[in-house]
């Protein structure tokens, strides 16, 4: 059966991932020296190798590129400048979801020798599940993918349900059963994830990451107000009859926003991994709202389209260039929150 959710748009068109992908890389370059610092401080070569010259670096949730090969040179960079009495060489292993589009991502890689220095191989699966061999990985980072669930929280299309999210796409603005909801799916997904990288990560090896967070739990993330937007264009189009009531009930959008108390009780409950660093990061920018609907297709359209089919997410997607002017602000404030976090397999 066909994953519910989708990847990134791939390909290098108008609406790709690749083209429409600024917010994600501006959230990466935010923590790049904190990425290079961390493996300064925090990485003993001599003990994580032993005998080995591969060193093993793994994206989790890539997408199709570019940002990842810029957060793979960083973390290479940072680990060739360390002291080390043998050659090194690198790995890297891309992960996405299986309908990621790994034939652009390997098409657009840099070329080997010259401007990749690297041997690169995709591992196609969810990475809430076992990826790589027991410690066979020494730096596994991923940026902004962790804020994706496993699957819509259990409840959410069920009438009669207490968190029956009926005429709604997220949490955001919804009742209190429906983030709990949310919430407790995130949980389960973070024990999961955790779970598989401690016997993936080698001992002394790091877990890097970046993801969106809230300041607090009653605090909105930005782009959640994206979400009601394209919530109020399906609803918009329930009331002229193009679309039926019980396809915007049955749909909901798997992305969470946790709060930054939350990651940091969910992290300290995993005994594996000491707590290196975990910082708040600010992302500021503005973008104008059509570039943030361009955004939002790149990263939703396919999730969109396996529910509603992909008729009427271009319809949803029209509506929603003409009516940007209801976007709150002409030029939205994308500024965010984020959290940068590093961690060490014991
Ligand atoms: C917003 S994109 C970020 C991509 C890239 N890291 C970047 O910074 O540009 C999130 C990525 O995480 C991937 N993803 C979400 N859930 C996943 C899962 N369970 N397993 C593997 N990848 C996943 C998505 O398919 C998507 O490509």
């Amino acid at each position: 059966m066909a994953e519910s959710i989708s990847p990134m748009n791939g390909g290098s068109g108008t609406y790709s991932y690749a083209r429409n992908s600024t917010w994600q890389r501006n959230g990466a370059l935010i923590v790049e020296d904190a990425v290079k610092e961390a493996v300064a401080e925090s990485l003993d070569l001599a003990k994580l190798l032993c005998e080995s010259n591969t060193f093993v670096v793994a994206d989790l949730g890539c997408s199709v590129g570019p940002n990842t090969f810029y957060a793979m040179e960083t973390i290479i960079g940072a680990v060739q400048q360390l002291k080390c009495d043998r050659s090194l060489e690198f790995q890297v292993a891309f992960n996405d979801r299986v309908g990621n589009d790994f034939n652009t991502l390997f098409a657009s890689l840099p070329e080997h020798g010259r401007n990749r220095n690297y041997f690169a191989a995709a591992v196609a699966g969810s990475f809430y599940g076992r990826l790589f061999p027991s410690s066979s990985v020494h730096i596994a980072y991923s940026s902004a993918s962790l804020n994706w669930l496993s699957k819509v929280p259990e409840g959410l299309t069920a009438e009669g349900s207490p968190a029956w999210n009926a005429a709604k796409i997220h949490y955001s603005g919804s009742s209190d059963a429906v983030a709990r909801a949310y919430e407790d799916q995130f949980e389960e997904d973070m024990e999961v994830f955790f779970r598989c990288r401690a016997q993936e990560i080698a001992a002394g090896g790091l877990r890097l990451f970046n993801m969106a967070v809230v300041p607090s739990k009653d605090v909105q993330h930005r782009i959640a107000s994206l979400f009601t937007f394209i919530e109020s264009i399906l609803i918009d189009m329930v009331k002229e009859g193009v679309l039926a009531q019980e396809r915007v009930d049955s749909f909901n959008i798997p992305i969470v926003f946790p709060w930054v108390e939350q990651v940091r009780r969910l992290l300290e409950k995993n005994k594996c991994f000491e707590i290196v660093k975990m910082e708040k990061v600010e992302i500021a920018g503005k973008r104008d709202s059509k570039t943030s609907v361009m955004h939002i297709r790149a990263g939703l359209e396919g999730t969109l389209s396996n529910h509603f089919g992909s008729e009427i997410v271009e319809q949803v997607f029209e509506r929603a260039i003409q009516q940007q002017h209801n976007l709150q602000v002409k030029h939205i404030d994308i500024s965010s929150t984020g959290i940068f976090v590093v961690l060490r397999r014991n």
